[in-house]
């Protein structure tokens, strides 16, 4: 069953189209995941799908309600985690989701029930009362996380959930969404930069470029679209002899490699190498989806790449508070 529904959604500041015409239908109970380069329009589409920004034309539903005429039961149906940190720091954890179950309307008997449930879901009951200063970016991460589903939303959104953060807490992040997903039946859109997690999360995936969609599917099916091996050659490589190749489908440069999209590396690896030039570097691999994200993108997914844009919000963020 359709909860969320977009027809020609579409964001443009002055010239620039960062959401361009998406058309998207999600499911009930399934874990969504928008993928994309820096600039590429995912926070933009969700911001659009919570009705807190509007679109410059085309509509969207989201749990049966329209984004521009019905926002007050839009914003009742969803949860959010901003990409940016959005809790206070100088409050404790109990009071910024007290606050936030204040302008949710959660009826004031069951806040303290309700906040003592969300937290122990993220592990955080034993620090309720410690100011969010204290905490590290995972535990504000999983905070903020908790306070997204304080009202019980149908629908979670979660923009770049454990970007920055350490492997160990990104896998604990993704344990909990997962749990969620499954035991309160959640319908769960997720952007991230991290390629292997989304692969083993998602139910679907769409890859949005310059502000459109480029593919859409399940992980498993869009890899498999890809097929054959993935030959990565570095060094000084002869492109114009390579893509004569008759087993070489494609071939995508990123990071001083090239990626190239054979069938049956194993057979034809030495006749590849035969024409290949001068390399210094040879691996083969079963496609995955950062190949996926390659071929469609024509950019290697890098995960520096959002800590990178994180580290440079953070910088703004401080000099704005000054
Ligand atoms: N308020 C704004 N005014 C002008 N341009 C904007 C505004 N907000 C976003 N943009 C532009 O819209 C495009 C999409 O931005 P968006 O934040 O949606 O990208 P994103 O996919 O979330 O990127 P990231 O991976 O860095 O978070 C970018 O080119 C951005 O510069
Ligand atoms: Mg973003």
């Amino acid at each position: 069953m359709e909860i969320i529904k977009t027809v020609d959604l579409s964001k443009r500041y002055g010239a620039l189209s960062a959401v361009d015409s998406i058309n998207l239908t999600i499911n009930k109970g399934e874990i969504f995941g928008l993928l994309g380069p820096n600039g590429a329009g995912k926070t933009t589409t969700l911001m659009m799908l919570s009705s807190l920004l509007k679109p410059t034309s085309g509509t969207a539903t989201v749990n049966g309600f329209d984004v521009l005429k019905q926002s007050e039961q839009v914003r009742e149906s969803i949860g959010m985690v901003f990409q940016d940190p959005s809790s206070d720091p100088v409050l404790s954890a109990y009071d910024n989701l007290k606050l936030h179950a204040l302008l949710y309307d959660v009826p004031l008997k069951s806040i303290d029930a309700k906040i003592s449930q969300v937290l122990s879901l993220v592990d955080l009951e034993k620090r309720k009362h410690d100011l969010v200063k204290t905490f590290s970016g995972g535990m504000r991460r999983r905070m903020e996380i908790a306070r997204g589903l304080l009202h019980e939303p149908r629908i979670f959104f979660l923009d770049e959930p454990t970007l920055g953060l350490d492997p160990q807490t990104r896998d604990h992040i993704w344990q909990y969404i997962k749990t969620l997903a499954e035991k309160i039946q959640m319908t769960i859109i997720l952007t991230t930069h991290y390629m292997e997690e989304a692969e083993k999360l998602c139910d679907r995936i769409a890859i949005i470029d310059q502000g459109k969609i480029v593919a859409l599917d399940s992980p498993a099916n869009l890899i498999r679209a890809i097929g054959g091996d993935i030959v990565q050659l570095r060094g000084v490589v002869n492109t114009d002899a390579v893509k004569k190749l008759p087993f070489v489908r494609d071939i995508r440069e990123s990071d001083h490699s090239y990626y190239l999209s054979v069938e049956n590396a194993a057979q034809n690896l030495q006749k590849l190498l035969a024409v290949a030039g001068t390399i210094d570097f040879v691996a083969v691999h079963s496609p995955d989806l950062k190949d996926v994200f390659l071929r469609y993108t024509g950019r290697a997914m890098r995960e520096e790449e959002g800590d990178l844009a994180g580290h440079l919000r953070n910088i703004n963020r401080v000099l704005e508070r000054k």
